[in-house]
């Protein structure tokens, strides 16, 4: 634990309103770094292509060969020693914030140009900075709390944004921006003592705003909020309880990714029994949620839902050959998955932007950060951004055709690269 005195040390870098270079920072970094070279090559290998195209494999069968269960890659730093390798300069074309993360990052978007970034501190409170002119940083302010996971930030619409995490009793309590101030961290419990397990997924459409928090008992529970000017529904409705629809979730629940589509959400979770974890999902009618439906696969990491285009739903997960795969929904059925190439290590991030286009980021075992783009026909070969990352990216898109991606280097400093 780092003392605050020593804290503000850390954190300085970010009180400057003009970011420091890359360059500046790495220098300790490269020192420190291994002289292996096994990087990009590996994480560009083959990529099979579109969905239904040629190489599509049979269900699951390019996932074979489990053995690590998914892993909740905000708390457990990959148990690879990053590599820098020959690269003098790995974090070439990233720009720094600074801070000292014990979390993944988070990012939203409320607007043309606007990012909101936030992190937990080594004193577990909430970091965030902010910038609505592009390459203009604030300094970084605390926000309070007491967090037990990372942030997870959203905006339900402009000069809005609410920023949830687990809380002091590993209740889930957030925080909301209103245009004019922060209302500091409420729970979501009202003291009624449930306990979750990990970060809630958060997903929104319009004004409203879901909250699922996964239970200590892996029962999935959630909120909802109607308007931002609203509270939320008076009580957790659970999603997977036993007697209801739990059957299909068998053995170990974990997150987990939710997306709207043409009115509905869309819940995804992964069941672990034994060594075996496959993806789940839950077709809510509307807001009313559905029976849970097996999407099978054999993953590592956490899947990433993106909806797109007209009524396509995208998810992407790493399987156990530490390649992406993809299912895609054309609003009836799954394509069942194939596989993307890659040697990746983090969960995929994904960011629609602008229609009918996404970008796919993820840390790829070298600690490279990668990006593979689907233009709305065809997916890019993987490209290799750099870096020398720790733990999931974070993503958001602040204009049309413009992202920004955040990533954690081996000092658990916060860095940013994008679309300028
Ligand atoms: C879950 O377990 C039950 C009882 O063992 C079994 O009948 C069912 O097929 C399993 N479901 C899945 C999706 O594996
Ligand atoms: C997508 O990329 C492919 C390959 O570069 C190109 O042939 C195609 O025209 C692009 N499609 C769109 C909609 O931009
Ligand atoms: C990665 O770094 C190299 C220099 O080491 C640079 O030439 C290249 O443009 C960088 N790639 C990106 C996507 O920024």
């Amino acid at each position: 634990m780092v003392r605050p005195s020593n804290l503000l040390g850390l954190l300085v870098h970010g009180s400057m309103a003009v970011a420091l270079s890359a360059r500046d920072m790495d220098s300790s970094n490269d020192a420190a770094a291994a002289a292996t070279d096994a990087t990009s090559d590996s994480a560009n290998r083959a990529d099979f292509g579109k969905p239904g195209g040629a190489g599509k494999p049979g269900h699951g069968s390019g996932l074979g060969g489990a053995s690590r269960p998914p892993q909740d890659d905000d708390e457990n730093p990959p148990s690879t020693t990053p590599l820098a390798g020959s690269d003098a300069s790995p974090w070439a074309n990233w720009l720094s914030l600074g801070g000292t993360a014990v979390t993944k990052p988070t990012v939203a978007s409320w607007g043309t140009n606007r990012l909101d970034v936030f992190v937990t501190g080594t004193t577990s409170e909430l970091y965030h900075w902010w910038s609505s002119v592009v390459g203009t940083w604030s300094s970084v302010e605390s926000l309070g709390g007491e967090l037990h996971s990372s942030p997870v930030a959203v905006s339900v619409g402009e000069n809005y944004l609410d920023v949830f995490a687990l809380g002091r009793d590993d209740d889930i309590a957030y925080t909301s921006w209103n245009g004019n101030s922060w209302s500091g961290f409420t729970s979501l419990s009202d003291g009624n003592g449930y306990a979750f397990q990990t970060a809630p997924l958060v997903v929104t459409s319009g004004y409203r705003l879901d909250v699922f928090g996964l239970g200590l008992d892996s029962i999935i529970q959630r909120r909802t909020r109607l308007t931002p000017f609203n509270s939320f529904s008076e009580e957790w409705e659970a999603i997977n309880d036993p007697g209801t629809n739990f059957e299909a979730l068998n053995g170990t629940v974990s997150f987990g990714s939710a997306v709207w589509s043409q009115g509905d959400l869309h819940l995804f979770a992964v069941g672990t029994a034994g060594s075996h974890s496959e993806l789940y999902w839950n077709k809510f009618d509307g807001g009313d949620q559905g029976s849970w439906e097996e999407l099978g696969g054999i993953l590592l990491s956490q899947p990433a839902a993106v909806a797109w285009g007209n009524g396509y739903i995208d998810v992407f997960v790493v399987g156990t050959d530490y390649q992406l795969y993809d299912n895609r929904y054309d609003g009836s059925r799954w394509s069942d998955w194939f596989p993307l190439g890659g040697t990746l290590e983090s969960t995929p991030v994904v960011v629609a932007d602008p229609a009918n286009t996404f970008k796919v980021y993820a840390v790829g075992t070298d600690s490279g950060v990668y990006l593979k783009e689907w233009n709305g026909s065809e997916f890019s070969d993987w490209q290799d951004l750099n870096g020398t990352a720790i733990w999931t990216p974070a993503a958001a898109s602040y204009d049309i055709g413009k992202v920004e991606v955040f990533a954690l280097d081996t000092s658990h400093s916060l860095r940013y690269t994008g679309s300028l």
